[in-house]
């Protein structure tokens, strides 16, 4: 590992964290001083005293036949942005990236792009086509599919578009909108090799067509090469069948290409010898360089990351002392190796400290403890992959791809944090 010999403006975390309240100095008065206005809570549910929630029996099993989260947690739901969505049916919904932690997304709070809206399919009816050049042409029901020999694999998600608004400048006021078209759930479902396996390849079988069973009838062109590497077709999330948001009961799943790939309601996959022409609104997915030209079968996502707390959405809550950075990483290329984290804007770099599992082609969790001066920050994070790869500056994305594209922006991202804990989307030069 690269030892950092610039100055750096942190200190290493002490032992002991100092920022705890000391129970002998009363914790009633502690409340009292610092009041209910401050958002310390009610002092007559603090000990010593008996809160209210103790004071009676609370509901019994299977009130709560599906649980959801507290009340109290009602802010942590996907959003959308007016003004990007054309119509309720085309449309994104962002993940509440600054309010999760931890490596999987809840089911409840995977991002959501439709061309034309859920489709609500009824498994009963649901029929999966296997045809084109292959020996024997198949269909399977729900139950064939879910009879098959099952796999179970972490995998971000992310659309192209994702930090698409980003190109021209800081734009979007908080992570879950800069970034949060990105989820990582644990699929189960069956390789898209095993099917194929089923049908039988033709010699001369290049690509593959995935259709969805959406009213936009959304169709991608998949090299075969990838469709027989790691593609899953898989009808659970987190244990759990998918949601109709995400494509209920079978979607495609890419591993480390861009989501549109991913078909929901998958219901055609047609073998051929090469690639389809697919309707413009749904799927061309391609970069607008300076010079006119355009990048076209960019598939794979770059390596990428965000601190997602502090963060516009996120502020931090006290003045100076320990603090803790957390963020999330992310490559298609494999996995993450290693994510830097800067305090004044890029000029100093420490390592972070990766927590949790470092799956491939998944989202891993970073955290950077320091001591806080009090002082104006400049945060970022700058993610590095298995392959060498290291995440870029927007502007050195720009210098190569102009500002006139919409996709793949993978630019290192900048959080202002001011003295007050507030914090906004910049960028340094
Ligand atoms: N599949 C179908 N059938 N219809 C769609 O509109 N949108 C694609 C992809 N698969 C889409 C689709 C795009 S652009 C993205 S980003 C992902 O689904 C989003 O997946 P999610 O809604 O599960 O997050
Ligand atoms: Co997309």
């Amino acid at each position: 590992m690269r030892k950092d010999p610039m100055p750096t403006l942190d200190r290493e975390p002490t032992r002991r964290l100092f920022l705890w309240r000391s129970l002998t100095m009363g914790s009633a008065a502690v409340a009292a001083g610092s009041g209910f206005a401050n958002g310390m809570g009610n002092p007559d549910n603090q000990p010593p005293n008996v809160p209210d929630w103790s004071r009676s029996l609370g509901e019994g099993v299977a009130v709560r036949a599906y649980g959801k989260p507290s009340e109290f947690e009602k802010n942590v739901i996907r959003r959308d942005v007016e003004w990007l969505t054309a119509s309720r049916e085309s449309s994104v919904s962002f993940t509440p990236l600054h309010a999760l932690d931890g490596n999987i997304t809840p089911n409840g709070l995977l991002f959501e792009r439709h061309h034309s809206g859920i489709a609500e399919v009824d498994p009963a009816d649901y029929r999966l086509m296997l045809h084109g050049l292959v020996d024997k042409p198949l269909l399977f029901t729900l139950d064939d599919i879910k009879r098959m020999p099952r796999v179970n694999r972490p995998y971000f998600c992310e659309c192209a578009a994702n930090s698409g608004m980003e190109w021209r400048g800081a734009q979007l006021d908080g992570c879950q909108y800069t970034h949060g078209m990105v989820h990582c759930v644990m699929y189960t479902g069956v390789t898209l090799k095993t099917l194929l396996d089923e049908a039988g390849l033709k010699t001369n079988a290049k690509w593959l067509l995935l259709e969805g069973g959406d009213a936009a009838a959304m169709t991608r062109s998949l090299p075969l090469q990838k469709a027989l590497d790691d593609v899953l077709i898989a009808y659970r999330m987190n244990g759990e069948m998918l949601y109709p948001e995400n494509g209920y009961p079978v979607r495609a799943v890419i591993p480390g290409w861009e989501a549109n790939m991913w078909v929901k309601w998958l219901r055609r996959i047609e073998v051929g010898d090469q690639p389809w022409h697919h309707r413009e609104e749904t799927s061309k997915y391609t970069d607008l360089l300076e010079n006119g030209k355009a990048r076209q079968f960019t598939y794979v996502m770059d390596a990428k990351s965000v601190i997602t707390c502090p963060s516009p959405q996120a502020p931090l809550k006290h003045n100076s002392g320990f603090t803790v950075l957390s963020g999330i990483a992310w490559s298609g290329r494999g996995k993450i190796s290693r994510v830097d984290v800067s305090l004044d804007g890029g000029r100093n770099w420490r390592s972070a400290r990766i927590d949790g599992p470092v799956w491939d082609k998944a989202l891993v969790r970073f955290y950077y403890e320091f001591d806080w001066d009090g002082g104006e920050l400049l945060i970022q994070s700058r993610a590095m992959d298995e392959t060498g790869y290291v995440q870029p500056t927007k502007n050195e994305l720009r210098k190569i791809r102009g500002v006139n594209s919409v996709y793949h922006n993978n630019g290192i991202q900048t959080w202002h944090v001011r003295k007050t804990g507030e914090v906004e989307n910049v960028e340094v030069s």
